[in-house]
């Protein structure tokens, strides 16, 4: 299993493409799960697992027969993730999300829980995903993303029109978890 250390190794080694030096901590993964009603969650989509810290909460607590897809560019990540994780399907590059949603039988998903380093994107990246993700999500769908930033709060704003913002504290760095609800076409 790839460790802590390994992530930092990694850090160390392409810090913008991993974005933080340590994975989550249980706090951050408890907060940005705590609100998703998995009851009625058929299809999730994670984006950016790292050593699947996550990826491991919403195994546990997802619905059997549900649908579970995450991406990470880490190829070595990816292959551990593919492991330890034999039902959830793994993908490389979360850019990548409108083409490999379109190949599946999918249609729009339930959730989109993303841990990806959003503040190292340019501008034209950050706006393509927002709106693959938006895309990506069915009326009433959430969208669910930590960041070490306020740099994202107009995006959540202008493609959600609101978006909820709760502060973790224990967590290095601390973090800001966003969620956000995509409102019914009217
Ligand atoms: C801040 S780490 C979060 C890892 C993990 N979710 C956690 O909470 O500990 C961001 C992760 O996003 C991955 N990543 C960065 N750009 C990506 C991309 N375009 N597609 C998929 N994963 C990406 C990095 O390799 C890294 O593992």
């Amino acid at each position: 299993m790839l460790s802590t250390w390994t992530f930092m190794k990694r850090f160390a080694r392409s810090p913008l493409a991993i974005g933080s030096i340590v994975p989550s901590s249980r706090f951050l993964v408890a907060r940005m799960l705590e609100s998703v009603d998995w009851d009625q969650a058929n299809s999730i989509i994670e984006l950016g697992a790292g050593t699947g810290v996550i990826t491991a909460a919403i195994d546990n607590q997802r619905r059997p027969g549900s649908t579970f897809i995450s991406f990470e560019r880490d190829d070595d990540m990816r292959r551990e993730l593919n492991a330890r994780f034999p039902d959830v399907h793994t993908h490389h590059d979360a850019f990548m999300l409108r083409e490999v949603l379109a190949k599946q039988t999918l249609g729009s998903v339930d959730c989109v829980i993303s841990g990806l380093p959003f503040a190292n994107f340019d501008d034209a990246q950050r706006t393509a995903l927002f709106s693959d993700i938006h895309a990506a999500l069915r009326p009433g769908g959430v969208f669910i993303a930590f960041q070490y930033t306020r740099l994202l709060q107009p995006y959540f704003l202008s493609v959600y029109g609101r978006y909820e913002c709760k502060r973790v504290l224990i967590n290095v760095p601390p973090a800001l978890v966003y969620f956000c609800t995509k409102q019914s076409a009217s």
